[in-house]
Formats: structure tokens, C-alpha cells, sequence
């Protein structure tokens, strides 16, 4: 399947907050995030936004400092990990990464490329860029059938 690609600019960081709202509304039960970029690019800003969005107190999205794995629990329980923080892949499987990817939890993992070998091949893939001042780029990557109607909406709704 060809993969599908949408590219989105934040001026400010209130066009994050936005993608990431639009996120929560249109990513299915089950989904799976890889988030990628530099420090500060805002991967932990756009899982903020999303986990607002589902209902989780923002002071609770925090980058996952003490523990490797953040659980919120909005409206789906959300898994936040911050795969910079581990040691290496094996370490992200002996922290039973695999029970986490499956209906109706929402994961969304920083530093993704980290652990590429652990994540399920079906997976919305993002790279954030960061611009001048406030501006990031938002590349999204549908890899899956069910991503590719996410990105096809996420177009619909920001064109
Ligand atoms: N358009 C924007 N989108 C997201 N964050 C922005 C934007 N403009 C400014 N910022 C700021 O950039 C910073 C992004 O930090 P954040 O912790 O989200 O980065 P990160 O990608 O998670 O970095 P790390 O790799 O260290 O975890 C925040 O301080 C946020 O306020
Ligand atoms: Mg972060």
C-alpha cells in the first residue's frame, strides 16, 4: 500500500494544540503513535494536547522522568513512553511493552525510532521539525489502512 503523508506547519503553539485535539477525535481504539524529533521539538506537547483532548488533566502529561511509562486515564487509557530513557529494545520488552499495543488503548511513544523493532508494523508515524521561533513542522505518516483514513481526515479537516 502506498503510504500516506500529510504535512502540517504550526505557527504558534496553538496549532499544536489543535492537531493534537484533532488527533484524539480521529485516532481509533488501539492506535499506535511513534513520535520523532529533536529535544524540544514538541512530542511531548503534542501528547499534552492529546490527552487533554481525551480528558486527562494536562499538570498530569509530564515527560515520563521517574517512571518509563506514564498511564493516564481519560476517556481510553493512554500509554505515554519515553523511549530515550531506555536502555535499549530489550528493555522496552521486558517492560511488557507488546501488552500495551491493542484495543482500546491509545499508545504514543517519543524517541520512537529507538524501538522500531518492537512496535507493530500498522502505526501513524510523526516527525516534528522545528522552525522559527514557535513554528514546527508536523510530518504524518500513515503505515496501515486504518492510518491512512486518519491522515485522510486530518487533510479534510485542515485544508
Ligand atoms: N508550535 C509549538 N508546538 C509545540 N511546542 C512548542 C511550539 N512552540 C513552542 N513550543 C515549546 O517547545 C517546547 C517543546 O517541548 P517538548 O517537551 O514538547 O519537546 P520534546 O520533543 O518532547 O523534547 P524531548 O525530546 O526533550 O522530550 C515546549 O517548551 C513548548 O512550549
Ligand atoms: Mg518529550
Amino acid at each position: 500500500m502506498t503510504p500516506t503523508h500529510f504535512t502540517f506547519t504550526a505557527r504558534y503553539e496553538t496549532d499544536t494544540e489543535r492537531l493534537g485535539q484533532a488527533l484524539a477525535r480521529l485516532l481509533p481504539p488501539g492506535s499506535v503513535v511513534a513520535l520523532h524529533g529533536a529535544l524540544g521539538a514538541g512530542k511531548t506537547r503534542l501528547v499534552q494536547a492529546l490527552a487533554t483532548a481525551c480528558g486527562v488533566e494536562r499538570r498530569e502529561v509530564v515527560s515520563p522522568t521517574f517512571v518509563l511509562v506514564h498511564e493516564y486515564l481519560g476517556d481510553r487509557p493512554i500509554y505515554h513512553i519515553d523511549a530515550c530513557r531506555l536502555r535499549d529494545e530489550d528493555e522496552f520488552l521486558a517492560l511488557g511493552a507488546d501488552e500495551y499495543f491493542g484495543v482500546p488503548n491509545l499508545v504514543l511513544i517519543e524517541w520512537a525510532e529507538r524501538v522500531a523493532r518492537c512496535l507493530p508494523s500498522e502505526r501513524l508515524e510523526i516527525t516534528i521539525e522545528i522552525g522559527d521561533g514557535d513554528a514546527r513542522q508536523f510530518k504524518v505518516e500513515a503505515r496501515g489502512q486504518k492510518y491512512a483514513e486518519v491522515v485522510e481526515n486530518l487533510r479534510k479537516e485542515f485544508a
